[in-house]
């Protein structure tokens, strides 16, 4: 991870989950790290408990992945106050698990999905590598998916959520094509994970019966694939707890 000291690193979704865990384990590993989320103020409190200089790292801003003008907004200022991005993690994700997809009027929840876990992912791609590309930087670009990017999970209510991460699992091989006709030294990774224990999971019998995975255990494959020598491209982690069968 050396080479990413001092390097700024964008995590959108960082207020809660995996991304506020990835926020501190950023940190700590020496880069400036912005978190991007509605909740700004759950990211201003990462802080709390770590050293004061991992703490000075960690900077928050508000940001709805759904509004195209916050995403840009987001991006002008980490450009005027970092000079720009370095890493990207796309972690920002909803289920909306109130309706199926053939609940009458569920149109609200089935676009909120889709704008935030595919469209916002996209544009917050498009912005950061415009960041790196004029700087001629080397980034890298995490998506955080989910092993329902790659199977059907039978899980009720999950409307278009499967399709939104199927979806980022096209998204990005189409964006590691781009970078390549582009000769670009920008790599994108896939992260993803079974089950974990989030404020996404609800805390219900059914879900707490099931093995899960920690924020952390996701942290670590994000670190991984970040830390691998300028020659190494991770496509793909599937990351499962021990015993899960979904
Ligand atoms: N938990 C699991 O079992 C699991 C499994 C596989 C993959 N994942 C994926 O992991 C990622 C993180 O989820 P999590 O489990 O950590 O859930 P979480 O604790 O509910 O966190 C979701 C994060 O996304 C942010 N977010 C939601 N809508 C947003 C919007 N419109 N604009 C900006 N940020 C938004 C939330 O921030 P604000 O509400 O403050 O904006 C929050 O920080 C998601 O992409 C999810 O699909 C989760």
């Amino acid at each position: 991870m050396e080479r990413w000291v001092g390097k700024v690193a964008v995590v959108t979704g960082a207020s809660s989950g995996i991304g506020a865990a990835t926020v501190q384990a950023l940190a700590r590993a020496g880069l400036i790290t912005v978190g991007l989320a509605r909740r700004a103020e759950r990211i201003e409190a990462l802080r709390t408990g770590l050293p004061t200089e991992v703490g000075h790292r960690i900077h928050a801003h508000p940001c709805d992945v759904t509004d195209e003008r916050s995403i840009l907004g987001a991006f002008e200022f980490l450009a005027r106050q970092f000079g720009g991005v370095d890493v990207l993690i796309n972690n920002a994700g909803v289920a909306k698990p109130t309706v199926t997809l053939l609940t009458p009027g569920n149109t609200a929840e089935l676009r909120t999905v889709l704008d935030t876990n595919v469209l916002g992912l996209i544009l917050c791609s498009r912005e950061a590598h415009r960041s790196m590309k004029a700087r001629s930087v080397a980034g890298h670009i995490v998506n955080v998916n989910s092993i329902a990017g790659h199977k059907y999970i039978d899980v009720p209510n999950l409307n278009v959520y499967i399709a939104s991460k199927y979806a980022v699992t096209a998204i990005t091989e189409t964006l590691r094509n781009e970078l390549r006709h582009d000769s670009s030294k920008v790599k994108i990774t896939s992260i993803s994970p079974g089950i974990v224990r989030t404020e996404m999971i609800p805390d219900v019998h059914q879900f707490n019966e099931l093995p899960m995975l920690e924020p952390e255990d996701v942290v670590g494959a994000i670190l991984y694939a970040l830390g691998t020598p300028s020659h190494v491209q991770v496509h793909e982690l599937i990351i499962k707890p021990m015993g899960e069968n979904l």
